[in-house]
């Protein structure tokens, strides 16, 4: 029987494989109350200015919301002291990642991404046909010398994707690293800096290039509301970019990509400091916390500067993975070269973080 074909290079689209919910778990395992730490989500909940938002427009969701979303834009760019004209927002900024695809591939382009990184670059690319050329890691870091070798070597390169810190490794590039890179960009190739875990970064010499899009015309700046404001279920992202490339991303943007009450959410969110300021001691806490307890369990973890920790658990990783899960604890196992031996684990509340530990305890004698 004849069927409508999709696009032949859309069968190469591996799935996203999103953290498990905790319904989920509750329905498999019979447990009342599961502890996701899987999913890098704020366990401090939403910021609080963002609920009160939504409470005083939900009355107006009868009503297209502004297509531009001007007022967010404009505290965006007092956040990030740059114009709103710098700035597009995105239904998430999986939705900016996905713009930047639709409007600068076409079927055959190149576009470099790390080996180990977040998926949805190449998901993204891969649905407009692009080639996607995966550099190798060092390690777990982000080897920039192979970034730079794929990106001025001989085949053109049209985009570079590059998490900085970077998921699910929470390893970062330093300012020199960045800034020799962006030196080198082809001048038609786009760099996209991701900068979904920048608030979360302590490293001395990690510096956010979000300061730079004035002057380099080739580079998108990405970040989010999802993680340091707590409102990952309302999609609230940003791409930020000299103004020719925003005027680029608006002809591709679904006409009202975000909900009136993202909008105005999103808007209050980014002037509540004191939660991002409580959001960044909850996890720098519980960071210390986790890296400390690891180390008395023998266990290794990637130095990191995000709100998540990769753990080296060994050759049992997917079996302690398991356990964890049987026992109310969702952390991830990914399945990815490289990775075989690590849970990454998102940062929770302090009994959330000790439960972790105390169930890690139990569990790995009884499979060393
Ligand atoms: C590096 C990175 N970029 C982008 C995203 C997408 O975030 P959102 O679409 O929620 O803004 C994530 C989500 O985990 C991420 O890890």
């Amino acid at each position: 029987m004849k069927r409508p074909q999709a696009n032949p290079w859309i069968a190469q689209i591996p799935p996203y494989a999103p953290g498990l919910s905790k319904e989920q778990i509750a329905r498999q395992h019979g447990i009342a109350a599961p502890i996701k730490m899987a999913s890098n989500e704020n366990p401090l909940g939403p910021s609080r200015l963002a609920l009160k938002a939504i409470d005083t427009f939900k009355d107006h969701v009868h009503l297209y919301p502004d297509a531009a979303a001007r007022e967010l834009r404009q505290a965006a760019a007092g956040y990030f002291h740059c114009e709103p004209e710098n700035i597009i927002a995105g239904n998430g900024s999986d939705e900016i990642i996905d713009m930047v695809c639709r409007a600068y591939l076409a079927p055959g382009d190149k576009v470099v991404i790390p080996e180990c990184t977040f998926s949805y670059y190449r998901i993204a690319a891969l649905a407009c046909g692009a080639t996607v050329i995966r550099t190798p890691m060092d390690g777990t870091r982000i080897d920039a010398s192979a970034i730079e070798s794929a990106m001025t070597g001989e085949e053109h390169t049209k985009l570079i994707f590059l998490a900085n810190p970077n998921n699910p490794t929470g390893t970062y590039l330093n300012r020199e690293a960045i800034d020799r890179l962006i030196a080198r960009i082809p001048a038609s190739s786009i760099l996209i800096i991701d900068e979904a875990y920048a608030a979360f970064a302590r490293a001395a010499d990690f510096a956010s290039t979000s300061n730079l899009i004035a002057t380099c015309p080739n580079i998108i700046v990405i970040n989010t509301l999802s993680k340091s404001h707590g409102l990952a279920g309302l999609r609230v992202g940003f791409g930020l970019a000299d103004r020719t490339i925003i005027d680029i991303l608006g002809r591709v943007k679904p006409p009202f990509n975000l909900n009136l009450l993202a909008i105005k959410a999103g808007t209050a969110a980014l002037s509540d400091t004191a939660f991002v300021q409580e959001t960044l001691d909850l996890t720098w806490n519980g960071l210390d916390y986790l890296e400390r307890e690891c180390s008395r369990l023998g266990l290794a973890c990637v130095p990191s500067q995000t709100n998540f920790i990769l753990v080296h658990v060994g050759p049992a990783a997917r079996r302690v993975y398991e356990e964890l899960l049987q026992r109310g604890i969702i952390t991830r196992y990914l399945d990815e070269p490289g990775l075989a031996e690590f849970l990454r684990i998102s940062i929770g509340l302090p009994h959330e973080n000790e439960a972790l530990i105390a169930n890690l305890e139990n569990i790995l004698p009884i499979l060393r």
